[in-house]
């Protein structure tokens, strides 16, 4: 591969596993409404389901539906997923970097992780075995040409008909207020260097819904759902506060690892400015903002 610019396999692993599963349960699922798939998508994979076990068009030996996850990381999605579908469900995730997998004695039996990486070809058995692939926030992981490349990639997975759902944060709506707060510059400093390293200043997720279509799929639409400190004492807001610290340090530290950003080449620099950060977040000092895009779209029948 091309020089790393993924920051997040760079640093402590355990600190990474626990970040990526305490993100899910505790923002992720909570912001996109509540659910881990939309009712559109599950409804698709329940009708699929009653269809396919009435017509027995599946053998015994064929799951009953199958789903993907692309960079699924730990596995954590598909380990709730899995609660939703029959057992005779293929649930299989794929990632490049297998270190942060669930070991399988943690995972449901039709789960399976596999080594693979989104920007090559899948191989041919793969194609066109999936009724739903999912991806989940390797935006940090592309470069501006990769998007292209991995829709293209992702689609030769899907049956006809079969959903491709995505959800990505945006590098542009990643904010903080006021400018001076070390808080909004930690956010700008990863900005740039994402913006550099990512070769272009992609706008993506921000108009994914139009590189779907113009890469082959059908009907691509996207929703944001817009995280903003809103000063309030809930759960779910002192959630995305936590959320926004441990990725802000571990981005850092992972930045840090892959060459450095300005003032900042060291991991103790990357903590120092964190801690800052948490300090103003805990004091209300500063607003900070995150959107969270989620685009579906569909192979054509
Ligand atoms: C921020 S984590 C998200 C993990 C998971 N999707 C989730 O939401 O919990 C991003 C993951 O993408 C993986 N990744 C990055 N680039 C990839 C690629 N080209 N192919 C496969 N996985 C990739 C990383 O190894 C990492 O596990």
């Amino acid at each position: 591969m091309a020089s790393e610019i993924y920051p997040l396999n760079e640093i402590d692993l355990l600190t990474e596993i626990e970040r990526l599963d305490w993100n899910h349960t505790n923002v992720l699922v909570p912001v996109l409404g509540g659910h881990v798939l939309p009712p559109e998508v599950d409804a698709y994979l329940q009708g699929l389901v009653t269809e396919r076990t009435a017509s027995s068009t599946t053998g015994n030996d064929q799951p009953v539906v199958s789903v993907a996850d692309i960079a699924t990381g730990t596995g954590i999605w598909l380990v709730d997923v899995a609660k939703s579908l029959p057992p005779t469900a293929r649930l299989d995730g794929f990632d490049y970097n297998t270190s942060k997998f669930r070991p399988t004695s943690a995972l449901p039996p039709n789960v399976q992780l596999q080594e693979a990486n989104a920007l090559k070809p899948f191989p041919a058995k793969l194609h066109g075995q999936y009724d739903l692939v999912h991806v989940r926030l390797i935006f940090l992981a592309l470069r501006t040409s990769d998007w292209a490349v991995v829709a293209a990639n992702l689609r030769t997975l899907l049956r006809p008909g079969g959903y491709l759902l995505w959800e990505e944060v945006d590098s542009v709506n990643w904010k903080g207020y006021p400018a001076s707060t070390q808080t909004a510059k930690i956010l700008a400093n990863m900005t740039r260097f994402y913006t550099e390293q990512s070769a272009g200043g992609t706008q993506y997720p921000i108009g994914l819904d139009q590189l779907l279509n113009a890469e082959g799929y059908d009907g691509a639409r996207q929703e944001v759902f817009k995280l903003y400190d809103n000063g309030e004492n809930t759960t779910l807001n002192l959630n995305r506060k936590r959320l926004f610290t441990t990725a802000a340090l571990s981005c850092l530290r992972g930045y840090g690892k892959l060459g450095g950003i300005d003032g900042l080449q060291t991991e103790e620099e990357a903590a120092k400015n964190v801690v800052e950060a948490e300090e103003e977040v805990k004091k209300g000092e500063v607003q900070f903002g995150l959107w969270i895009w989620r685009t579906i779209a569909r192979r054509s029948l």
